[in-house]
Protein backbone atom coordinates (compact mmCIF):
# COMPACT_ATOMS: atom_id res chain seq x y z
CA UNK A 1 0.00 0.00 0.00
CA UNK A 2 1.07 3.28 -1.00
CA UNK A 3 -0.65 6.99 -1.30
CA UNK A 4 -0.77 8.17 -4.76
CA UNK A 5 -2.47 11.37 -5.97
CA UNK A 6 -5.06 10.72 -7.80
CA UNK A 7 -6.38 14.10 -8.73
CA UNK A 8 -6.63 18.14 -7.87
CA UNK A 9 -9.45 19.30 -5.72
CA UNK A 10 -10.79 21.48 -8.65
CA UNK A 11 -11.62 18.45 -10.94
CA UNK A 12 -13.51 17.14 -8.39
CA UNK A 13 -16.48 19.74 -7.12
CA UNK A 14 -18.71 18.42 -4.57
CA UNK A 15 -21.44 16.12 -5.19
CA UNK A 16 -19.50 14.42 -7.94
CA UNK A 17 -17.26 11.48 -8.35
CA UNK A 18 -14.55 10.75 -10.62
CA UNK A 19 -12.72 7.39 -11.24
CA UNK A 20 -9.12 6.84 -10.41
CA UNK A 21 -6.55 3.72 -11.78
CA UNK A 22 -3.67 2.61 -9.35
CA UNK A 23 -2.06 -0.01 -10.19
CA UNK A 24 -4.56 -1.56 -12.24
CA UNK A 25 -6.91 -0.77 -9.74
CA UNK A 26 -10.30 1.14 -10.65
CA UNK A 27 -11.00 3.25 -7.88
CA UNK A 28 -13.90 5.61 -7.26
CA UNK A 29 -13.26 9.01 -5.25
CA UNK A 30 -16.62 10.98 -4.25
CA UNK A 31 -16.41 14.64 -2.78
CA UNK A 32 -19.48 14.57 -0.42
CA UNK A 33 -20.87 17.64 1.71
CA UNK A 34 -19.02 15.51 4.43
CA UNK A 35 -15.68 15.54 2.77
CA UNK A 36 -13.82 12.95 0.66
CA UNK A 37 -14.30 9.01 0.42
CA UNK A 38 -12.79 6.22 -1.93
CA UNK A 39 -14.11 3.29 -2.35
CA UNK A 40 -13.55 0.03 -4.91
CA UNK A 41 -15.54 1.54 -8.65
CA UNK A 42 -16.37 -1.87 -9.62
CA UNK A 43 -19.42 -2.77 -7.48
CA UNK A 44 -19.66 -6.20 -6.08
CA UNK A 45 -23.21 -7.59 -7.33
CA UNK A 46 -22.06 -7.48 -11.17
CA UNK A 47 -19.03 -5.61 -12.16
CA UNK A 48 -20.95 -2.03 -13.50
CA UNK A 49 -18.49 1.19 -12.50
CA UNK A 50 -20.35 3.03 -9.50
CA UNK A 51 -18.96 6.48 -11.11
CA UNK A 52 -21.36 5.93 -13.87
CA UNK A 53 -24.17 5.39 -11.48
CA UNK A 54 -25.50 8.85 -9.38
CA UNK A 55 -24.14 10.33 -6.16
CA UNK A 56 -26.81 11.37 -3.96
CA UNK A 57 -25.43 12.71 -0.31
CA UNK A 58 -23.10 9.92 0.94
CA UNK A 59 -24.75 6.89 -1.00
CA UNK A 60 -23.92 6.11 -4.48
CA UNK A 61 -26.29 3.76 -6.82
CA UNK A 62 -25.17 2.06 -9.52
CA UNK A 63 -26.10 2.40 -13.16
CA UNK A 64 -26.26 -1.29 -13.74
CA UNK A 65 -29.65 -2.64 -11.39
CA UNK A 66 -30.07 0.15 -8.94
CA UNK A 67 -28.11 -1.24 -5.68
CA UNK A 68 -26.80 1.38 -3.44
CA UNK A 69 -23.83 1.89 -0.80
CA UNK A 70 -22.90 4.16 1.89
CA UNK A 71 -19.57 5.78 0.37
CA UNK A 72 -18.18 6.33 3.64
CA UNK A 73 -17.79 2.76 4.75
CA UNK A 74 -18.66 0.55 2.07
CA UNK A 75 -21.37 -1.14 3.07
CA UNK A 76 -24.18 -1.72 0.53
CA UNK A 77 -27.74 0.01 1.45
CA UNK A 78 -30.29 -1.23 -1.14
CA UNK A 79 -31.05 -4.75 -3.08
CA UNK A 80 -29.34 -6.57 -4.76
CA UNK A 81 -26.10 -5.30 -3.64
CA UNK A 82 -24.78 -7.18 -0.08
CA UNK A 83 -21.61 -7.92 -0.02
CA UNK A 84 -19.40 -4.33 0.70
CA UNK A 85 -17.05 -3.04 -1.78
CA UNK A 86 -13.74 -2.08 -0.42
CA UNK A 87 -12.43 1.41 0.97
CA UNK A 88 -9.26 3.33 0.66
CA UNK A 89 -8.34 6.07 2.74
CA UNK A 90 -8.43 9.38 1.12
CA UNK A 91 -7.12 12.85 1.93
CA UNK A 92 -5.82 16.18 0.86
CA UNK A 93 -2.72 17.34 0.63
CA UNK A 94 -3.28 21.47 -0.28
CA UNK A 95 -5.28 21.53 -3.25
CA UNK A 96 -4.54 17.38 -4.01
CA UNK A 97 -6.24 14.59 -3.76
CA UNK A 98 -4.34 11.00 -2.44
CA UNK A 99 -5.27 7.94 -2.28
CA UNK A 100 -3.84 5.07 -0.59
CA UNK A 101 -4.05 1.61 -2.48
FE1 LIG B 1 -24.43 -3.03 -9.47
FE2 LIG B 1 -26.09 -5.03 -10.18
S1 LIG B 1 -24.14 -4.50 -11.02
S2 LIG B 1 -26.42 -3.46 -8.71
Amino acid sequence: MSWTKVASLSEVPVGAMKQVTIDDLDIAIYHTDQGFYATSDVCTHASAFLTDGKLVGCIVECPKHGGKFNVTNGEPTAFPCVIPVETFPIEMRNDEIWVEA
